[in-house]
């Protein structure tokens, strides 16, 4: 099923506006700007003087002024051999703006039928402005088909062909060796969202979390940088995870834990720790939620798709740097054997949780997987969970809820998210919230009632989080859209990646192995102190 990812070949070319017009595309889109005038093509290449006549004229009637989200079709066009000719505007060439109309001139090419859009740009862009036109086009691109008949996929294909799009060209003058890493990192991040997006879109019975186990062991049979180790029930029991198998009691599907490791840099530096939620589907359990709507809980395994989509990034743009992603897998279910509201279950830290909501599920299975990650002796841990309802209250579908008990961790985070614009906000985590999640009967309840409920729920795995720096996303009114344009985002795979980039980039293999040598020394000291304790 994986054959069927529709990412399509992406590539960069060193060419003027001018030229490309008198070139012969199948379909030419020129992003525009309000300050791009004729005057800057008319003496450009084969096609600049026709170029500059056109932009003028429509200009000048008022058609298309350059304004971000325009689109002006000049079909056919005198002087200039693209038979198909958009275009779009970028105001200021924010890239917002750039995202937009990359995205309005792709859907515009797959309604013409072309197999090929090229992407015009009238001046060089830098590495941000190259990233926001590739996941505009690849967001654009992506379209779920997984689970339709292969007959009312031609019919639809008949009716308006969009799939015979299978190249977008990105010109414009000055390519050069750094624009083309950007571009090529572009690439592969907006891959790694494709694949967040298709397994998040797949219905329950079609992403089961052995489904997403086997995801995950192919991925890492396809990269020499991955090794992939799955844990199943009798593995988490050996290991005393208590609370993620409580989630799984009540379903027939059995649970995983899947343990993706890429190795960029030398064995010894410590690596980052990804923890996804992977609710394959959330009934709420005994807890059960009401009907209307309950359908957009196959989306709950949100995080770990994210994960898998950061995994298979990171194994294309090949980082210095060593990277664990966890993926928590399990279905939330009713059945005879499923927890009980009251239930008290231990954690595999030790610590003693009471099931007051069944529904209250991700905290559950993150905890013990969160538990788990300290064995990796990390140097920063991020969990990334559709955790509550009360996020989407809060935040909406713009940004991503941030927790973080390290500053500069939160801070690193954030630049992340508003740079691939996938942005987070951040959210208090003041010890008072945790008097909410007290429990007489165990040593902490899953639930806080209804006040901060995303707050209570991030106090609820601070508790987990170990001694490495911690974050937590909440991404549960960013991961997906519901309505007519119902569907995965993606999301925080971009903020993730750029992230984690970014520390590639800010410190080389060796230098990273050397300074986290002794920093991973400590922990094991610290580890040995505390047994001993014991
Ligand atoms: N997966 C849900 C959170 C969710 C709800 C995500 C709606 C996206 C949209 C989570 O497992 C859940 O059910 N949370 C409960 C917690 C409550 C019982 C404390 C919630 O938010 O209502
Ligand atoms: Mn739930
Ligand atoms: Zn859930």
């Amino acid at each position: 099923m994986q054959g069927k990812l529709q990412i399509m070949d992406f590539e960069l070319k060193d060419m003027r506006p001018g030229d490309a017009v008198a070139h012969d595309e199948q379909a030419l889109a020129m992003l525009l700007g309000r300050d791009d005038t004729g005057a800057a093509f008319r003496r450009q290449g084969k096609g600049g003087a026709a170029l500059a006549a056109l932009l003028d004229k429509a200009r000048k009637s008022g058609d298309f002024g350059g304004r971000p989200g325009e689109l002006l079709g000049a079909w056919g066009a005198t002087g200039l051999n693209a038979p198909r000719l958009w275009l779009a505007g970028v105001g200021m060439a924010e890239p917002k703006d750039l995202r937009h109309a990359a995205a309005a001139a792709v859907q515009a090419a797959q309604r013409s039928g072309a197999r090929t859009l090229t992407l015009c740009l009238a001046r060089t862009p830098g590495a941000a402005r190259l990233m926001s036109i590739v996941k505009g086009a690849a967001d654009a691109v992506y379209e779920y088909t997984t689970t339709k008949s292969a007959e009312a996929l031609k019919k639809a294909e008949e009716k308006a062909p969009r799939s015979k799009l299978t190249r977008i060209v990105l010109a414009f003058e000055g390519v050069d060796e750094e624009r083309a890493r950007a571009f090529a990192r572009a690439v592969s991040v907006a891959r790694g969202v494709e694949l967040a997006r298709e397994w998040a879109n797949r219905p329950a019975n079609h992403a089961t979390p052995t489904m997403l186990a086997d995801a995950a062991r192919q991925l890492a049979r396809r990269h020499k940088a991955l090794t992939c180790e799955v844990l199943d029930a009798k593995a988490m029991e050996r290991l005393g995870m208590g609370a993620l198998l409580s989630v799984a009691r009540g379903a027939h599907e059995p649970p995983r834990l899947v343990v993706l490791r890429y190795q960029g840099a030398p064995k010894s530096a410590a690596p980052v720790a990804l923890v996804g939620k992977g609710i394959t589907f959330d009934s709420g359990g005994i807890s059960l939620k009401p009907g209307a709507g309950m359908e957009e809980m196959k989306f709950d395994m949100s995080g770990a798709a994210s994960v898998l989509g950061v995994m298979q990034a990171l194994a294309e743009t090949a980082p210095a740097i060593n990277v664990v992603g966890l993926m928590a897998l399990s279905e939330n279910m009713p059945g005879s054997k499923a927890t009980h509201p009251g239930d008290v279950v231990t954690s595999m830290s030790g610590q003693t949780i009471e099931v007051i909501n069944t529904d209250a599920e991700g905290r559950l299975v993150l905890c013990d997987a969160l538990t788990y990650a300290a064995r990796f002796s990390p140097r920063a841990v991020v969990d990334i969970a559709t955790l509550t309802g009360a996020c989407v209250i809060a935040l909406g579908g713009v940004r991503s809820g941030l927790y973080s008990n390290d500053d500069a961790l939160a801070a690193a985070l954030l630049d992340a998210g508003e740079a691939a614009l996938d942005a987070a906000w951040r959210m208090p985590l003041d010890d008072e919230y945790a008097e909410q999640i007290k429990s007489r009967f165990a040593d902490v309840a899953n639930t806080g009632g209804r006040p901060a409920g995303s707050v209570t729920a991030a106090k609820f795995l601070q508790r987990f989080a170990g001694d490495a720096p911690w974050a937590h996303l909440d991404i549960a009114g960013t991961a997906w859209k519901s309505g007519k344009a119902k569907g995965a985002t993606g999301r925080p795979v971009g903020l993730l990646m750029h992230w984690l980039l970014a520390q590639a980039d800010a410190a080389p293999a060796k230098k990273a192995a050397k300074a986290t040598k002794p920093a991973a020394k400590a922990v094991k000291a610290k580890k040995a102190a505390a047994k001993a304790k014991k």
